[in-house]
């Protein structure tokens, strides 16, 4: 057997493992699973582009096959049932194969409702993962149940990856790193944010509805707008700077990543630097536990520190914090979980029983409080901007005196600055997925 059969082998058996127990905590025999159904726009014949469930991923490295249903019952073979319509339209997946397919009972179906006759007879004895619209049979009666108790278990443990999870994020992140580089060349060759989306696009192999969210590609002050998704067509005049937030999927995984590039050398340039080097001691804290709240804590104080020495902060990082300064310069969380999903799922769990860990007061955008363990991925991605609303809300209150306003208006037309990396914690040092990838390119 290969290492990535074995790996994936050993993947099957951990998510065996912990679908014996969330079925037990929620006194049912059988997990089933939907891949999902396409979705039809309003008033309309075209469908939004299909998105596989997510806890169907998790098991099977397919992510165009709407249609199918998987189902695990403890001490038997899983059963796939696989849809392979006949239809003209459009193309069909091919019959089933790959290493996972030794591991599936499978049956292949020719139309969705055939999948009712291979489901479990009593729906009542089943946790059903998905969407709604999945359901199969007389009025629906065998639909998606989602039961607390089974999904706050499955969600839990979502976080430790498996070997076989890491491999797969590796290789998401190779491919998102390429593509990175290729758009940082179109960049320097004067490209609009559009022509930089599909130079990325090419270089990934990767269509926008196969790219794990939407690309964000902005120059100049749109890097002030965080999730920033427009494509202007022509580029700006002059071209100051450059932030890419982008990844790519790979069996179903994701990157994140996130760099900032300026035209000329200069002060922004050194503002990315810092930024750059606080990063880098962050990823280092990602270390098993470690409290992700305190690490968020510590990326403001790190972070003022950056603007203090910069110049645009004239009060010291402690104060900085303490007055919510900090908050106006850097208003996102440091980061999240990764792995089938950008944000992944189980970012407060305390527990596997839905017990959940608040937000530290202050701080309503962090996705991940729970403290690190190895087999956590996450991002870590500091960021600096110069975004109006929140100045202008600063400049307005008692703290206006905290901060060199000439030096701020100096560098607003560079919008801003965010650096991401993708982290696996582990027993020792950390693993860091994006850098590795990078400094092998
Ligand atoms: N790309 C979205 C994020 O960084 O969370
Ligand atoms: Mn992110
Ligand atoms: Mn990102």
């Amino acid at each position: 057997m290969s290492t990535a059969s074995s790996l994936y082998a050993d993947h099957l058996a951990t998510l065996h493992e912990r679908a014996a127990t969330a079925l037990e905590r929620g006194g049912f025999d059988h997990l089933v699973v939907p891949s999902g159904t396409p979705h039809v726009q309003v008033f309309d014949d075209r469908e939004y582009p299909y998105a596989a469930n997510p806890q169907f991923k998790h098991w099977l490295p397919l992510t165009r096959h709407p249609g199918c249903w998987l189902v695990v019952t403890p001490g038997q073979r899983p059963r796939l049932v696989y849809l392979q319509p006949r239809d003209y339209w459009h193309v069909v997946p091919q019959a089933p194969e790959g290493e996972w397919v030794e591991h599936f009972d499978i049956v292949v179906i020719r139309r969705p409702d055939e999948a009712l006759k291979h489901l479990p007879r009593n729906a009542g004895r089943c946790a059903i993962l998905g969407e709604p619209q999945s359901a199969l049979g007389r009025y629906g009666a065998f639909r998606p149940n989602n039961p607390g108790p089974v999904l706050d278990y499955l969600d839990y443990h979502r976080a430790y990856k498996t070997p076989y999870e890491i491999e797969m994020l590796r290789e998401a992140t190779r491919r998102g790193v390429r593509a990175h580089r290729s758009a940082e060349r179109a960049f320097r060759a004067g490209a609009s944010e559009f022509g930089i989306h599909l130079a990325y696009c090419q270089a990934a192999g990767q269509d926008t509805d196969e790219l794990p969210y939407a690309n964000i590609v902005a120059l100049n002050e749109h890097a002030a707008v965080l999730h920033y998704t427009e494509f202007d067509r022509l580029p700006p005049r002059p071209v100051r700077s450059f932030l890419l937030d982008a990844g790519a999927s790979h069996a179903g995984y994701a990157c994140d990543i996130t760099r900032t590039h300026a035209q000329e050398p200069g002060e922004f340039q050194a503002l990315i630097d810092a930024v750059d080097a606080a990063q880098q001691r962050m990823c280092d804290q990602v270390r098993a536990g470690t409290d992700y709240r305190q690490l968020h804590l510590d990326a403001h104080l790190a972070l003022a520190g950056v603007l203090r020495e910069a110049g645009l902060v004239k009060v010291s990082p402690e104060e900085a914090v303490a007055t919510g300064v900090s908050r106006a310069f850097f208003p996102h969380g440091i980061g999240h979980g990764l792995g089938l999903q950008v944000h992944d799922v189980g970012g407060f769990a305390a527990s596997d029983r839905g017990v959940t860990i608040p937000r530290p007061d202050g701080h309503p955008y962090l996705r991940l409080t729970r403290v690190l363990e190895p087999g956590f991925v996450v991002t870590i991605e500091p960021g600096i901007y110069f975004i109006d609303m929140l100045l202008e809300e600063l400049r307005a209150s008692p703290q206006a005196g905290a901060v060199d306003w000439d030096r701020v208006e100096a560098l607003r037309p560079y919008g801003g600055i965010r650096i991401e990396d993708n982290v696996v914690c582990t027993g020792g040092d950390p693993l860091n997925l994006t850098r590795e990838a990078f400094a092998a390119a």
